[in-house]
């Protein structure tokens, strides 16, 4: 039977027993499974029902013994770990041959976070070995920033929730390739672009995969789907083609008129991009198919963590 709570030994326990535990970060909630352990990685990717050659990305409490799982860490990676983590940031290292190929699907690289959640520490702390853990969804769906909503999605197939409560920042890490010549961002996410250049000291490329040619191959298009048709961009010209009584909508700090005030998500009515952040993908579960037809979404200010929230609202409305 599911159970829900912060009790770090219970979840401690599961890990060490192979099994799969839910885990609060700052950004979402994860799939956990020793990521050592072959057997309890393949249920992740088995829960999620996700492809095997979509890799995980492992999370440790700090950089004490990473040689274990990375070689060649650099100069950037210094730079960056002392700025940013524990944080939203996920480094892409070459492997060490402890990490199994599973965890990689194949890749010679492995993903590397450090995560800031209190109690995430504190588990990750008390265990002899990283978690592998991909965001608690089913695959290609909004991921989870609360407790209930891994609870709604696997209510069956997991033993152990261990709640932190919400997300602090409900987007998903900034992923930066180290293992080229020059650092290259594979995923905007919590952390922005501009803290990672200003900390590097130079320009850093941000390079969109695809899904014929995945660099970061969870990073397929159709993604963060909620459910319903979503149209993300200019909200005027949305709002001409459509019946506004039959819309939901996602705003970042205006209500708009015409919709009905429950169907409205304005994310930050101070106009605060991090507030926004945190709220988009409870917005984005929190609308039902039987009461609206479309979810109009507007594009933010494509800046800081603006550029992040575009890029899921675009994804979410590739259908
Ligand atoms: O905030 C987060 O990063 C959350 C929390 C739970 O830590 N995790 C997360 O995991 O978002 P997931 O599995 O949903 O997304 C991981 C992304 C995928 O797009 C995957 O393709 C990419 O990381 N990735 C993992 N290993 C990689 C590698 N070696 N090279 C390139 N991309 C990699
Ligand atoms: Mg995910």
């Amino acid at each position: 039977m599911l159970k829900m709570g912060n009790d770090i030994k219970r979840a401690a326990g599961l890990l060490q027993e192979g099994k799969v535990v839910a885990i609060p970060t700052e950004t979402v909630y994860g799939l956990a499974a020793n990521a050592l352990d072959t057997k309890a990685v393949a249920q992740v990717f088995e829960l999620k029902k996700r492809p095997a050659f979509d890799p995980l990305i492992i999370h440790l409490a700090s950089a004490d013994g990473l040689e274990q799982y990375v070689k060649n860490t650099g100069p950037n990676f210094k730079a960056l770990y002392e700025a940013f983590s524990p944080g939203p940031i996920t480094y892409v290292l070459p492997k060490q041959s402890l990490i199994p190929d599973l965890v990689t699907a194949g890749h010679p690289t492995v993903a590397v976070r450090f995560p800031a959640h209190p109690l995430c520490r504190q588990l990750l702390e008390s265990l002899p070995f990283p978690l592998a853990a991909p965001s608690a969804n089913l695959f290609g769906k909004v991921s989870p920033t609360e407790a209930q909503h891994v609870a709604d999605q696997f209510e069956d197939s997991l033993e152990y929730i261990l709640n932190g409560g919400p997300a602090a920042v409900g987007l998903e890490s900034t992923i930066i390739d180290l293992s080229g010549e020059s650092p290259l961002v594979l995923r905007l996410g919590g952390l922005s672009m501009e803290d990672i250049r200003a900390v590097l000291g130079k320009e850093v490329k941000y390079t969109k995969s695809s899904s014929s040619n995945p660099k970061a191959p969870g990073m397929l298009s159709a993604h963060y789907s909620p459910g319903i048709p979503l149209s993300h961009g200019n909200l005027d010209s949305l709002l001409d083609k459509v019946d506004r009584q039959r819309c939901g909508s996602i705003s970042f700090c205006k209500r708009i008129a015409g919709i009905p005030e429950n169907q409205q998500r304005v994310l930050s009515p101070k106009g605060d991009l991090k507030e926004a952040a945190s709220k988009l993908f409870g917005a984005l579960r929190s609308f039902k198919a039987e009461d609206i037809d479309v979810i109009l979404a507007e594009e933010f200010p494509n800046e800081g963590l603006g550029r992040a929230i575009n890029d899921r609202l675009k994804r979410a409305s590739v259908s």
